[in-house]
């Protein structure tokens, strides 16, 4: 390996990391340690917008060339002014896919024949990235042992099979997920770029979303989210707002950005002003607000005036959805909240209710039923969503249904310490999961809203 790609290893590991310690300052001391130990005395974030502003700086060359003048711009604003006063236009382009994914029947898959797409199952009959030997399509394929945070090979035939009984008691849902071609999802997002703006977990979300395209992505770089550094900084300049932001290049112009911001002030007040500066008519803004909040009125408060902006703004605003947030499992709490306190390592994390079936999907209606009336909160998707789900619908803006289905998949919560995960442990998180675990589901919900849109008259959703 050059030395270059070690670099790039190690990067993407320490991001990881560092990510998904979240808040606890004594595992990121711990995180900070493994930093140092993989890469001494480097800083990623200076290491990428060194690599960056060298690649930027040629780009702007060339732009300088075939620059607008200042008429044609502020021309082309108010058009995108005017289209955006209509919010909720989603064209979709039409074309063929430019992959060829045979659909793989239930039963090839439940036969062990071939490994659904959503799973990182390989492109059919033919592909071409998934035989580059590095770090990135390891990571897309999801290969066991591989970077964390990937499932153990054990967590991966649960999740596969925990499906395939699904669909067996008549799960439509399960049977789509299985099914599901990156060539089905591609007509909703081909030429966009796709903003995933959120915590940790977005960050994850996009990770998924990104290797659903694995085939799509010739380069399978980090590329930048901007051409113009000093907007790239002012982003950063909360640092809490970090760590770096990045894009997935896909063919056609399609992108898949992620930028973090954890708080929503984070959000109202670093980042949303600068967001028509990056984002183009037609792009598309999947926003969350909520883990990090472990109470409903801090949570309410900012997501008013989260609320409050966006009606001030939309009209400046990318086409926006709202991704519901994510369950957890954490033992403590019937409903699986996080308290606010962490766990020491090794603590199992727990089925909702505390044990299994005391909350469960019903396989025909994708309801969540349970008889315990302290479990009924769940039902509304906890506190978080409760008060989230409310005020984004009020504000018109569709809701991502990505809670229900993953409220019993309480195993995946196994990362980075593989060999706890090996014992069944969870290192305390009781949050997070590996891949390919609930973020891989958010694809199949991502590509059902927009069916959902669609059917609903999507030229004007
Ligand atoms: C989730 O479950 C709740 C409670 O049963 C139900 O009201 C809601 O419609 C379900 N959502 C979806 C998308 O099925």
């Amino acid at each position: 390996m050059t030395r270059r790609g070690r670099r790039s290893l190690c990067s993407w590991a320490v991001l990881l990391t560092l990510c998904q310690y979240g808040s606890s300052s004594a595992a990121l001391r711990q995180a900070e340690g493994t930093a140092a130990q993989v890469q001494p005395g480097s800083n990623l974030a200076f290491t990428q917008h060194q690599q960056g502003r060298t690649l930027l700086q040629e780009l702007s060359v060339l732009e300088a060339e075939v620059d607008e003048s200042p008429e044609q711009q502020s021309e082309q604003k108010l058009q995108w002014a005017q289209q955006r006063n209509a919010p909720y236009q989603l064209s979709i382009p039409g074309g063929q896919c430019p992959h060829t994914f045979h659909r793989l029947e239930f039963d090839q898959v439940k036969q062990g024949h071939a490994k659904p797409y959503i799973l990182g199952g390989d492109q059919q009959p033919e592909c071409t990235n998934c035989k580059r030997d590095e770090e990135r399509t390891h990571f897309c394929r999801f290969a066991p042992y591989g970077l964390p945070p990937i499932c153990p090979s054990r967590d991966q035939d649960w999740f596969l099979n925990y499906f395939m009984e699904e669909v067996d008691k008549g799960s439509v849902y399960a049977k789509g997920l299985l099914e599901l071609t990156p060539c089905d999802l591609w007509p909703y997002i081909r030429g966009k770029t796709i903003w995933l703006i959120g915590d940790s977990i977005m960050q994850e979300h996009q990770q998924a979303l990104s290797c659903f395209f694995l085939e799509f992505w010739p380069s399978l770089e980090r590329a930048p989210i901007s051409e113009d550094q000093a907007l790239i900084d002012a982003l950063l300049l909360d640092p809490e707002v970090g760590p770096f932001p990045w894009c997935a290049e896909l063919v056609e112009g399609t992108r898949i950005c992620h930028f973090r911001s954890n708080w929503g002030w984070q959000l109202i007040d670093t980042v949303l002003p600068l967001l028509p500066q990056l984002t183009q008519p037609g792009d598309l803004w999947i926003q969350n607000i909520g883990v990090w909040y472990n109470d409903p009125d801090s949570l309410r408060v900012d997501m008013n005036r989260f609320g409050q902006y966006y009606a001030d703004h939309k009209h400046e605003l990318p086409t926006m959805l709202w991704r519901q947030s994510s369950v957890q499992h954490f033992p403590l709490s019937p409903t699986g909240d996080f308290g606010g306190f962490w766990l020491p390592p090794h603590f199992p994390c727990k089925p909702i209710g505390g044990e299994m079936d005391s909350i469960t999907v019903d396989p025909g209606t994708g309801h969540l039923v349970t008889d315990r009336p302290d479990l009924n909160i769940v039902q509304k998707g906890n506190f978080r969503n409760a008060v989230t789900n409310a005020i984004a619908e009020q504000m018109g803006i569709p809701v991502m249904q990505n809670w229900n289905q993953t409220v019993p998949i309480w195993q995946l919560h196994h990362h980075y310490h593989a060999r706890w995960a090996h014992a069944g442990y969870s290192n305390g998180d009781c949050t997070h999961h590996c891949h390919p675990g609930m973020y891989e589901m958010w694809t199949y919900d991502l590509f059902l809203l927009f069916k959902q849109l669609e059917a609903d008259g999507i030229s004007s959703w």
